[in-house]
């Protein structure tokens, strides 16, 4: 009897040892995260993840998933750059193992890595990617944002039945599957309930062209009463700064793309008065609205924009859909994410439909100096 009683302590040590150490660490829910962190549209990357890993704390910290497991987000730099997203995502699914994916905002990125997600069924979530095409990529693709045929519309009523502007210039980025897609959905509601595009120009977005003087030149003389610029925050800056030394005066407009506060940074003051639509307004009084930005400001020091809180509700939405499989595996948790209905999220209810798009309101806001003031709420 006293004979096995040393070995079986040194035992019970060994397994005590091994669970405090490399299995504890094993029982995390590893999620990845692509984004931009850095390059032409880091903030969409650094605010969205703000918004993951405020999210995520939360859930750890009021007990994890699934009996007490830590949520731990992995997150790669995708550089704002092509043919970084599909390297993320290969590392985060082969090397990290991870079970989801939560990115990325910029809809090129999103489709260029969609494919390798729907290859390896592991369930991804957008953000804020707009385009229509992202979530065709397969059914383990999902946004818990709206869609461009949605956005293109609010901007294009908002152009003819608030400003009555008749004839709109469209100025879009070449380079950008959202930016080609939200002008083509502004163009067609235009155009169908009576205005005119009076000229079409293009840039390459992503960083490479900086002037855009030639185009806004041609602009000036078609005569429009105000501008579209689908187009992301570093060149709309750009664009608007550029717009007033050539003494265009007419309002230019834009998407989410705009949603950034490096946008009146870059523009100064030629965007005030400007209007873009995007998915969030902090001045929103709801609860929920203002308990985020209470929580966010207290982490970060700083007031969210439209990026924080949807990296936030995709965070909760996974954690929920999770929860409620019961599992990690990824054909569970893809069909819970299929059924999401009403999910109350900061950036309004939420109901995935059967292409696994988020149906919800968008929101226009007015550029005012550093603040963007909200205007209207434009529900589906
Ligand atoms: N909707 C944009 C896209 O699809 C990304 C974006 C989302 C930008 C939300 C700002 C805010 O590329």
């Amino acid at each position: 009897m006293p004979k096995p009683k040393l070995p079986s302590i040194l035992l019970l040590f060994l397994c005590a040892a091994l669970v405090s150490a490399g299995p504890a660490a094993a029982q995390d829910i590893s999620v990845g995260e692509y984004a931009s962190l850095t390059g032409s549209e880091a903030t969409f990357g650094i605010n969205s993840d703000n918004g993951v890993e405020l999210a995520a704390d939360e859930i750890n910290n009021s007990g994890g998933l699934l009996g007490g497991r830590k949520v731990k987000v992995v997150v790669e730099d995708d550089q704002s750059k092509p043919g970084q997203p599909s390297a993320a995502v290969k590392k985060l699914i082969n090397s990290d193992k991870v079970i989801a994916v939560i990115g990325e905002i910029a809809s090129s990125r999103s489709l260029e890595a969609a494919p390798i997600c729907q290859e390896a069924k592991v369930p991804m979530l957008s953000p804020g990617s707009t385009n229509p095409t992202v979530t065709e990529k397969g059914d383990y693709i999902f946004r818990v944002c709206f869609i461009d045929p949605f956005q293109g519309t609010v901007m294009a009523k908002f152009a003819l039945d608030t400003l009555h502007a008749k004839k709109v210039a469209v100025l879009s980025d070449v380079t950008s599957d959202y930016s080609k897609g939200l002008s083509q959905f502004f163009t067609e509601y235009y155009k169908k309930n009576g205005g005119q595009i009076v000229i079409e120009r293009s840039y390459s977005g992503s960083g490479k062209d900086k002037d855009f003087r030639a185009q806004l030149t041609a602009i000036k003389a078609a005569q429009p009463d105000a501008i579209f610029v689908p187009g992301y925050y570093t060149e709309a800056g750009l664009i608007g700064k550029q717009a007033r030394i050539l003494g265009l005066k007419v309002p230019l407009l834009g998407g989410d793309g705009w949603d950034s506060p490096k946008l009146a940074e870059i523009a100064g003051n030629s965007l005030d008065g400007c209007y873009f639509s995007t998915h969030f307004s902090a001045a929103d009084t709801a609860p929920k609205v203002q308990d985020f930005v209470k929580k966010y400001q207290a982490k970060y020091k700083t007031m969210p924009d439209g990026m924080a809180p949807l990296g936030y509700d995709a965070m909760m939405i996974l954690a929920d859909a999770i929860k409620q499989a019961g599992t990690t595996d990824g054909g569970k948790v893809r069909d819970i994410l299929a059924k999401v209905k009403d999910y109350d999220a900061v950036t309004g209810k939420i109901t995935i439909d059967a292409n696994r798009n988020a149906t919800k309101s968008a929101v226009v806001l007015r550029v005012d100096g550093k603040d963007n003031k909200f205007v209207a709420s434009v529900a589906p």
